[in-house]
């Protein structure tokens, strides 16, 4: 593993393994009556979130407990960043303080690279802007894994917001790595120019890109990220590409239904898929313990079996 985990693209078939491994490994921990183990202990990680998160923060600190690392979340809305205090400054004066690790979300596509360049922690990008969400990949990836036993060769058609999504761009750069077929689909007003490059087949038809696929992925309509209208209404949006049972019946029989979250019920995903049996949305919540476990392991220099002990 390199020093900071800031993108799928970074990353080799080898070391994307790898973590999925190591997963199962800190997946077991969590299932413990004692769910504590000593392999972080002495190292301190400071999550830095400028950007609102419920799944990818908490999951970050109950990784890092889990591992008995020192934890600390700084809540950017009642720190020196209100006084103007830019992002270097901030991760300059938190470098001061010795931390072994920094977790950082922010809303500008390649946040997490510059303070890759400064600071001496290792860095984890938690999301920046509309570029990448690695460690939402890898859980999706784990997750998919889990019910179909492998990654190549699988149908995965994702739906939604494409334009404005990082965990699209982390999404198609892993699963294409590992063999899979990648169909994306959204309103043209949504989809990227060149999205093409990222290996992915672009459809306009809904219910092209759902046919018999494996696995199903909701994106949510990013309305903090839009200036401007891309589509006429939501009521028109869910009636042409929102998740209803009649479109999922258009899949495989043993399709699994996905969503990063937070989700929009009655936009792009109806209530009845949201909860139905095909969906894995909570399991994929479930996930992301531990694979923030074995990246956060990882990166501190383990070995497997250590992890176990
Ligand atoms: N999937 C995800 O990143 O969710 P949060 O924004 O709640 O962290």
């Amino acid at each position: 593993m390199k020093k900071d985990l800031l993108s799928i693209a970074d990353l080799s078939c080898e070391e994307i393994t790898l973590i999925l491994d190591t997963t199962e490994a800190m997946r077991e921990i969590g299932q413990r009556p004692i769910k504590k183990v000593p392999t972080l202990r002495g190292k301190t990680v400071v999550n830095l979130f400028y950007e609102p998160s419920t799944r990818t923060r908490t999951s970050f600190e109950i990784a890092e407990k889990r591992l008995s690392a020192d934890t600390l979340s700084i809540p950017v809305s009642t720190s020196s960043v209100l006084k103007g205090e830019t992002l270097v400054d901030t991760a300059l004066n938190i470098e001061a303080m010795q931390p072994d690790m920094i977790v950082l979300r922010h809303a500008s596509s390649g946040a997490a690279h510059l303070l890759s360049r400064i600071c001496r922690s290792r860095i984890i990008n938690a999301g920046d802007g509309m570029h990448e969400h690695p460690t939402q990949a890898l859980l999706d990836a784990f997750t998919i894994r889990e019910h179909k036993h492998r990654i190549e060769g699988l149908k995965v058609t994702i739906v939604g917001d494409l334009l404005h999504s990082r965990v699209l761009r982390s999404d198609a750069l892993l699963l294409t790595k590992l063999g899979a077929q990648v169909c994306v689909c959204g309103p043209a007003t949504l989809v990227p120019v060149g999205i093409e490059r990222l290996g992915v087949r672009v459809s306009t038809s809904v219910d092209e890109a759902v046919a018999d696929a494996d696995v199903i992925m909701l994106l949510r309509i990013q309305h903090e990220r839009m200036q401007g209208a891309f589509f006429p209404s939501v009521r028109e949006y869910f009636n042409t590409f929102g998740m209803t049972k009649a479109r999922v019946a258009r899949a495989r029989p043993d399709v699994i239904i996905m969503h990063p979250g937070p989700m929009n019920r009655g936009v792009e995903i109806a209530s009845d898929v949201a909860d139905g049996p095909y969906s894995v949305i909570l399991e994929q919540v479930a996930n992301g313990v531990a694979v923030r476990m074995a990246v956060l392991y990882l990166l501190a220099g383990g070995v497997e079996d250590e992890a176990a002990a």
